[in-house]
Order: C-alpha cells, then structure tokens, then sequence
C-alpha cells in the first residue's frame, strides 16, 4: 500500500518535472524569437501589436480589409495558432516585460553587419504627396529630412507647383489623379517604379508624405541586404496575411493570401526583386495587376512579391506609421528607427512623445524637434538646448 503509493508519487513528481522542462524549452525557443523581431505567429508577440487591427481598420484600405475578415477569411489553423501562441503568450509574458527596453516597446532588433557600402545615390526613396498638401505636409519634410538629402529623394504628386520645385529638384508630376482613389494611388505607385528602374539605382523605397525618413538609418539597414538579391522590407499592418481574390478571367478566381508591408510606414525593394517584378509593374502593367485583385497599391506590391514572385517579406519593427501608437517610441530609441509619422490614430493626435526644441503647439508632428535631436547642428535648431 505505502509502496504504491510512494511509486504514484514517483511517477507525478517526474510528470510535472517533464511538464515544467518542456514548459520551459518552449518559453526559451519563444524568447529567440521575440528578440529576432519574430516572423509567423510570432508577430502576435511584437510590441507594436496593440491596435494593429484597429489600425487596420483605419487604413486607406479599411472598407475591403472589414470585408475580407467578414467573409471568415481567418481559417482555422490560423485559430488554432493564435489560441496557442495566447498560451505562451501569457507564460512569457514577465519574461517579456524584464526584457523589453525601460519605456516598453521599440525592441531592437539584432544588429546585423554590413554587406555593402552604399552611397546616398544608390538609394531611391519616393515620397508620394498630392497637391493639396504641398504646404502643409510637404514643406515640413523638406525643411527637415529632405534638406540633408535632395539627392535620394524623389517627390510624386499630381498637380504642377513651381515653387515646390524651387525647394528640391526631384518633383515628378505623375498626372495622375488627385483623387485618394485605389486607381489614383496605384497610377502614382506605377510611375515610382518606372522612375526607379529608369534610374538604375540599388534600392527603391516608398514613403508618405507624413513619413520622417531617418537616412543614416535606412543607409544602415540596407547595407546589411545584398541589393542584387530578392528583399522587400518593412512593417505589415495587419497579424496575419491578407486574403484576396485574382480574378484570372470573369469567370475564373482564385483566392490568394500574403503579406504585404503597410505603405504608410514606408518600406524598401531590392534592385534585383524590382527588375523581377517587371512584367506585373511596369508600364500599365501594375495598374491592371491592382485591377486583378482590386487592392490598394501597397498591397498589390506585396501580392506581386508574396503571392506571384514567392518571395518572403522580411518585417522590421524599425518603419512606423500613424496606424500605430507613436507614444511607444521611446525617446531613447527615436535615433535607431528608419520611418517614423505622425496624424490621427482611434481619433487622437498621434506623434511621437518626447521633450525637445520645440512645444508640441510649435511643432505638432514632432518631426521639427526629431530634426533637431539627430542633426544639431541644424541652422534653424536652438543651440545649447537641455532637453
Ligand atoms: C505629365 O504630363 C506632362 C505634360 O504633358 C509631361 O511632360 C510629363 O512627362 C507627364 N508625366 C509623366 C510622369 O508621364
């Protein structure tokens, strides 16, 4: 009796001890994941989760992502990931906190050594803006990150402005419409990408007119990528690849789902991926594509890159839109991101938080006293200011 008992004993002690290994293996391979900034159901752990389908809904894109959900677009396996990844989320999460920088979030992500020197010209970045927001958007951009760096940057609007181009050289009237329509936008992203093939440089990035493009950190991130390889970097907007239809002919479609990076973060392509891109975006060929599976033109770039040309969309936590909350930029961190914006998010100001050169009454967006914190030497930076 004493002797079965103890065997009973035996054997649940040695149970929960092989629980609590395996528990504990899981937690270890679940932290590797987390400070390589994750991929796959990992995403679900990132830091800048919170309101990311909030964001979602807020996108440009926002009426045909509600429907993709509606029509039961998560399957099943994804459900079963995510009651999975919930678990360990939960069994990690004090890990998590200890690990995370001292203001939460903005992770680094792990350094990786450059590959390739790269000069300012080997970089494409096109903004894209409309010509209602010249004044307003544009003029705060070319006073701050477009001052140091004319010789990348490459304006895409839709309306003639002579005294734009009077503050930068670069300006491309696309003659497309100034309407914020999916065909509009998608006419702007074609030309962007017939001017970059045309300019034989080695990378090509997208931004926003409401972007802060950090250089000395895009310059960073892409020398550790080899341009003539396939890379299409940036942030997604949604945690999970977006479900869409190709409409082949009328009558034959054909459901897809990949990943694309948000375009209001900003996100950067390869030379060697862009050329192989060819055939789906350039000439009109990238307006019939986003015709083909009626997406935004954000979108239809990750579908020509995930869904037709199978290559991966390497994420990075460095490129930030205002669909996210900006306050979770640590001051600290601003330095190393590659995008940062500002606007509205769940109908609140949205910026980045921090003390600097000027009030926020001064300088809304932020983007003047981010200015002055990288480049203080700065004309137009007060001088000698302790933030
Ligand atoms: C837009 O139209 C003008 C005038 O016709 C033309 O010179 C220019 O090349 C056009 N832009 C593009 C990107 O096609």
């Amino acid at each position: 009796m004493l002797r079965s008992c103890g065997k009973k004993l035996l054997l649940s002690l040695l149970g929960s001890m092989l629980t609590c290994f395996l528990v504990l293996v899981v937690d270890q391979q679940r932290g590797q994941v987390l400070s390589l900034g994750g991929g796959g159901p990992g995403l679900l752990l990132q830091p800048f989760d919170s309101g990311r389908d909030a964001a979602a809904a807020a996108d440009g894109a926002q009426g045909l992502l509600r429907q993709l959900r509606a029509a039961g677009s998560a399957g099943q396996s994804f459900q079963e990931i995510r009651s999975f990844t919930d678990y360990f989320t939960k069994l990690t999460r004090g890990k998590r906190e200890a690990e995370r920088s001292p203001a939460g979030g903005g992770s680094p992500e792990a350094p990786r050594p450059p590959l390739e020197q790269l000069a300012p010209r080997d970089v494409f970045i096109a903004v894209k803006t409309t010509k209602k927001f010249h004044q307003s958007r544009m003029q705060l951009l070319l006073d701050t990150w477009i001052s140091r760096n004319k010789d990348m940057t490459f304006v895409f609007t839709d309306g003639e402005d002579p005294e734009l181009k009077t503050r930068t050289a670069n300006v491309i009237n696309t003659n497309c419409s100034a309407a914020h329509s999916r065909q509009a936008l998608s006419c702007k992203m074609a030309v962007e990408y017939d001017k970059f093939i045309e300019s034989g440089r080695k990378w090509f990035c997208h931004v926003d007119d409401d972007n802060y493009v950090n250089v000395r950190m895009l310059l960073k991130l892409l020398s550790s990528y080899p341009h003539t390889q396939d890379i299409y970097i940036g942030k997604p907007s949604l945690d999970r690849p977006i479900q869409a239809t190709e409409r082949i002919s009328e009558s034959q479609m054909h459901p897809v789902h990949f990943w694309f990076a948000t375009g209001g973060a900003g996100f950067c392509i390869s030379r060697g991926l862009a050329l192989k891109m060819s055939p789906w975006a350039s000439g009109g060929h990238f307006m019939s594509t986003a015709e083909m599976i009626r997406l935004p033109d954000d979108c239809t770039i990750g579908y020509i890159i995930e869904s037709v040309l199978g290559v991966k969309l390497t994420r990075s936590n460095l490129f930030h839109s205002h669909l996210e909350n900006l306050h979770q930029v640590p001051k600290s961190e601003i330095h190393n991101q590659v995008t940062l914006s500002y606007g509205m998010f769940e109908n609140n100001r949205n910026a980045i938080h921090m003390k600097g050169a000027f009030s926020v009454e001064e300088d809304p967006s932020r983007f003047r006293s981010i200015h002055c914190l990288l480049y203080p030497d700065t004309p137009w930076c007060p001088q000698n200011v302790a933030y």
